[in-house]
Parts: structure tokens; sequence; C-alpha cells
């Protein structure tokens, strides 16, 4: 599996790493998360030394990972601490492999490349997830699909149109302005639909009377498949700055070839006190994720042997541009890696 290693990836959220060790494949690799007594998120290959028992169906004994088949026991770095056996002597062919791990933004990330170059300072921006005046409903689920697929679905938002009509069709897409904006670790799809009438999202939370509304929907993408959703909308002709708005967690991370997590959130600025929108945005996002993306990418996933098979390439639409500079870099990456 030709996956980017050295870059940040999100492991998990934080209130599921506890003192429950809690076993997770990511990248193909199994990797065990614990919570040490001192906090910080511990995260070892799941697989012991002696005779490759899972150490997630193992317990933490006296803050250190008891392996469950023979009781070797382990540090959050890795190293063997006790080898109940013998003369009990813990030699470097008993400690596991440990992954460098960063709790920021109410998100566990992970290095799964070199440690030496695991530099936190590349860990993008999720601040909004935790912001006074913001107030961010999200989860975790897999996906049955190969992570590109979501990063795809996500760096064209123009098929919310199609896919989400339910709740996102708008009657000004005909009006889309469209932006790519490429930097050196962030590429951006910039929408914006003017002059619209409200979308059914749009009409639980803003009256407009007669009048019509803009909408924005701006995308960024960070390496390796990090992205940054901001959906705003506001009375036509309101500046962006002035808007209601939601960022959006959608990071996604390969857990095998034909599967991924996918963390999500919605960090809103508005009715953040106000709990039946919290439910509003949990059904949303059930709607939007769950019943319309998901089985989309999976249908997809289930045609890749006949898409290999035939050697087929995507046609390219004009909706495509951001989307394939990201593919372009992301490809870069796993080469770098092979
Ligand atoms: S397999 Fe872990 S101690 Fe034997
Ligand atoms: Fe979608």
């Amino acid at each position: 599996m030709p996956f980017a290693r050295n870059a940040w990836y999100v492991a998990a959220l934080p209130a599921e790493v506890t003192d429950k060790p809690l076993g997770r494949k990511l990248l193909g690799e199994p990797i065990v998360l614990y919570r040490t007594p001192e906090g910080t998120v511990a995260a070892l290959l799941d697989l012991c030394p002696h005779r490759f028992a899972p150490l997630s169906m193992g317990m933490l004994v006296g803050g250190h990972l008891q392996c469950p088949y023979h009781g070797l026991e382990f540090d959050g770095a890795g190293r063997c601490t006790l080898n109940p056996h013998g003369n009990g002597a813990r030699p470097a062919s008993l400690n596991v492999r440990a992954f460098p791990t960063v709790e920021r933004d109410d998100l566990v990330w992970i290095w799964m490349g070199e440690a030496a170059d695991a530099d936190p300072a590349l860990i993008p921006d999720y601040s909004c997830r935790i912001a006074a005046g913001r107030r961010t409903i999200g989860g975790h689920m897999r996906v049955d699909c190969n992570y590109r697929l979501l990063v795809d679905n996500l760096m064209d938002l123009g098929h919310a149109q199609y896919v989400h009509r339910a709740n996102a069709q708008s009657d000004a897409f005909d009006r889309v302005e469209r932006e790519v904006v490429a930097e050196d670790r962030c590429i951006q799809n910039l929408m914006k639909l003017p002059g619209g009438s409200p979308t059914v999202f749009v009409s639980k939370f803003l009256d407009v009377g007669n009048q019509t509304v803009d909408l924005w929907n701006d995308i960024r993408w960070y390496p390796v498949s990090a992205m940054l959703n901001f959906i705003a909308f506001a009375i036509s002709g309101t500046p962006k700055e002035e808007s209601m708005n939601s960022m959006g967690t959608h990071i996604v991370t390969p857990e095998t070839d034909e599967s991924c997590h996918y963390f999500y959130g919605a960090s809103r600025n508005f009715a953040i006190d106000d709990l039946r929108v919290d439910d509003d945005f949990r059904a949303w996002q059930r709607q939007a994720l769950l019943i319309e993306d998901k089985p989309m990418v999976e249908a997809i996933e289930g045609l890749r042997a006949v898409i290999a098979r035939h050697a087929l390439k995507p046609a390219m639409l004009a909706c495509d541009e951001a989307a394939v500079r990201v593919s372009r870099r992301i490809d870069a990456m796993e080469r770098e890696t092979a």
C-alpha cells in the first residue's frame, strides 16, 4: 500500500483514547492507542514482539500496557518495562515500535513515518473546533473505500447539487463562481453561489423573507488528506465576514487500501447555545455523510477492479481542477514514500 508515511494523520478523537487500549488500523498497520497516567496519548504497534498478540487486547497495569498473552509490559515509548519470565531480561528485541502523537484542536494526530521528521508545526490549523464563539458537532466513522475517493469527493463540492440535493440544491448553481488557489501546503477550491433562493439547509437557520441569499463553499486541502470546509450564507450583498457560517472538519485517514477513517465536524458561529441546532447539525451530518456521500464513494470503490482492468482514466469537467491538483500532490507524496 503506497501511503505517504512522512505526514501527520488523525488517529482518533481525544474522547476515544482512554486507559482502555484502543486497537485501530491506520495506513495498513495495526496500532494501539491509550492514555498514559500522565494524560498523554501513547501509540504503539499493536503487536507484541514475543508471540505477536495484539496489545490492544491487554490492559494498563500500573500505567504500563500489559500484553494479554504472557504479561510483558511496555511504557508509552514502547520500551519493555517488565518481563515476568526467567531472569526478567529485557533486551532491545522486547521493545515495540512507538509513533509520535500530538493532541491538538480536539484531534489526536499521529506520525507514521520517520520519527525524527515529525514536526508538530506541520499540523494544519483546526483551532476553529475549540474556538470561543463556535460550537462543534462531529464524530468518526469508517468508510469502505480508498481514502483518495473521499478526498476527490470533498475537493469538488459541486457534487452537493446532486448528491445532497435534499438540503443543498441551489437555483443559483448555474451562476457558480469558482476560483482555485494553490499554495505550498494548501490548495483551496473557492465557490460562491450568488443571489439564489435559500436552500433547505439555509432556510432552517435564516429567515430571508423575499430576499435572496449568497452562499459560499470554500474547501481547503492540507497534506495528506485533511480538509477544512467553510460553508457560509447571508442575505445577498452581505460581506462574507458577516455571514452565518460553519467551519467543517473533514479529515480522512487510510485504514487499508480499501477503507478509511473519516473524522468530521462542523464548527458553527451561530446559535452556539441552542441544543436543538446541535440536533439539526447531527441530522444533517448523518444525512449528508452517512446516507448520501458514503454509498456513492463505496459504490465507486466497488468498481475499482473494473476501472483498473480497462485502464480507465476519469473524464475531466470544469469542477475538477482543485481535485486534480490535490491528486497530483498526493501522488508525489506517495512516490516519495515508495
Ligand atoms: S505474546 Fe506478548 S508476552 Fe507473549
Ligand atoms: Fe458530500
